[in-house]
């Protein structure tokens, strides 16, 4: 079987992408590999990481895509990132804390192959900060979630989740701590099931 070619696009600390690079290489998903890092930031943790992994990273900042009034050209930015993910040929796109919304043609393009993950049992708590959002609900239970990526922000078909207690003592930070081994576990355990490892 050909191993599935997965490209990650991060915009921070990286630590996603490290473990399931680190899963990758354990072949505890056997039928994938890794096959580039996208970043928006070039100071991204992720970057760094990948470096030292020997995957190949591309940057894209922001930045450098400005329209003659200043601002950022969204639509040039998504043609070139929408170039840079085609010459990755991947099988999966695989979100890691990638902090801008992909645009229309990236997502219709790669229908059901872009997945992301986000630190609550959504449908709750969407958007930023999703884990100070379930300790303010004063929720006793919070999780994770694998979705498949469409237009709106943490919509889409889940496919993997995993659930977590809230203590009575946790901070924003030990929650937020707690959550993110079980994210690595959770994009693992759905990377292993849609490679069909
Ligand atoms: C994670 O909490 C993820 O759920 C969210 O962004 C964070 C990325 O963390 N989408 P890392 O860069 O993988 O360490």
């Amino acid at each position: 079987m050909k191993p599935q070619r997965l490209l990650f696009l991060a915009s921070g600390r990286g630590s996603n992408f490290q473990a399931i690079a680190r899963a990758v290489k354990e072949k505890r998903i056997p039928h994938a590999q890794i096959v580039g890092l996208i970043s928006n930031r070039k100071e991204a943790g992720a970057v760094s990481i990948a470096k030292e992994l020997g995957v190949p990273t591309h940057t894209l900042e922001k930045s450098a895509f400005r329209g003659s009034d200043g601002k950022w050209d969204r639509a040039a930015f998504e043609i070139t990132l929408e170039k840079t993910i085609e010459s990755y040929q991947p099988d999966w796109i695989c979100l890691a804390g990638y902090m801008l919304l992909l645009g229309e043609r990236i997502v219709e393009r790669w229908e059901g192959k872009i997945l992301n993950i986000h630190p609550s049992l959504l449908p709750k708590f969407k958007g930023l900060h999703a884990q100070k959002q379930a300790l303010e609900a004063g929720e006793r239970v919070t999780g994770c979630t694998v979705h498949l990526v469409t237009q709106e922000m943490d919509e889409g078909q889940i496919v993997e989740q995993a659930s977590l207690e809230i203590l009575s003592s946790d901070t924003d930070e030990s929650l937020s701590a707690r959550l993110l081994t079980l994210e690595h576990e959770t994009y693992i355990r759905a990377l292993i099931r849609l490679t069909g490892s």
